[in-house]
């Protein structure tokens, strides 16, 4: 379970001055079409499990607890493969097909902790993070339809292994400077993972996507897509930017549309005897 703080508790707990801008408001993007039924919030409730029934079990108790002081303004369920279906440590595949999550940052490594966990800044916000949740629709249909050397160039990345189209393995990154023999680029600057590649180290995050299948519509339209969540120490420096890249030229945008957003502090962990968020609530 994961806890996330949005604006709404800021105000309520009248401290509104200490919720970050970014997670106030992030910026409109020229892509966004987004639905408030899939938006904001000020408490989220973040609860995976391997299982369906532990996970309802779970959900309907935070939820009666909550009950007295909250309403629940939106729900929004997501799965990756089952536990077991490949071996552990593989990336898991998207909606598209796609390996998705390669070049997040290692488990374990300092990049990583570099990249998620909030270093400088408040005390009761030292060692949480920040959560930015999209609901991204996919259109499943007509990326079916098309290529895959497209889909394969679309990202930079093959479909099977997940590996640069550049050569090399899963692991590798993409030759951005690579030319094929008439000197032409192999990947274009506005392949998706070629855009979306950190410029900076104050740019990384870590991906954690969920996909969501609440289709068939009754036309007999698929209704899925990508819940694209992603981890950051300070979202106004990673998400942000690389988001407004990809809205400017992302092939991707071709098949994708972000119909959902929310963001959140996720504030530190508790130890026995205290409780989630008691440095800011207490303060
Ligand atoms: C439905 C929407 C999306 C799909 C299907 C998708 C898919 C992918 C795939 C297949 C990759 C290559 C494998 C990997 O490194 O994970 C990738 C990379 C990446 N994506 Fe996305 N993505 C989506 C949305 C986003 C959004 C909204 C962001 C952030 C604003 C984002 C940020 C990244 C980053 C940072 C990388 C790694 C780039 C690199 O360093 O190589 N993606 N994505």
């Amino acid at each position: 379970m994961t806890f996330g703080f949005g604006p709404g508790l800021f105000d309520a707990i009248g401290r509104a001055a200490d919720c970050p801008a970014v997670v106030r408001e992030l910026p409109e993007f020229p892509t966004d079409r987004l639905e408030p039924r899939w938006s904001g919030g000020d408490l989220l409730l973040q609860v995976c499990s391997d299982d369906q029934l532990p996970l309802s079990y779970a959900l309907r108790r935070l939820v009666r607890d909550a009950r007295s002081i909250a309403t629940v303004r939106w729900t929004q369920r997501g799965f990756n493969a089952a536990r077991g279906s490949e071996p552990p440590g593989t990336t898991p595949r998207n909606l598209f097909g796609q390996r998705d999550g390669t070049a997040n940052p290692a488990a374990g490594s300092a990049e990583l902790a570099d990249a998620v966990w909030v270093r400088d800044g408040p005390p009761w916000l030292v060692g949480g993070s920040m959560l930015v949740l999209r609901r991204i629709r996919m259109d499943i249909d007509t990326w079916d339809d098309f290529g895959r050397d497209g889909k394969e160039m679309a990202v930079a990345r093959r479909l099977d292994t997940g590996a640069p189209v550049t050569g090399g393995t899963e692991f590798d990154e993409i030759d951005t400077r690579k030319v094929d023999e008439r000197g032409f680029p192999v990947v274009a600057a506005s392949a998706h993972a070629v855009l979306a590649a950190d410029r900076s180290p104050a740019e990384r995050m870590l991906r954690r996507g969920y996909s969501y299948d609440d289709g068939p519509t009754a036309e007999g339209t698929p209704d899925s897509g990508l819940l694209f969540t992603a981890y950051q120490a300070d979202a106004a420096t990673a998400f942000v930017p690389v988001q407004a890249r990809l809205a400017q030229s992302d092939v991707m945008n071709l098949w994708i549309t972000h119909i959902g957003s929310a963001a959140f502090v996720i504030p530190p962990g508790c130890t026995e005897g205290s409780y989630v968020g008691e440095p800011l609530l207490s303060g």
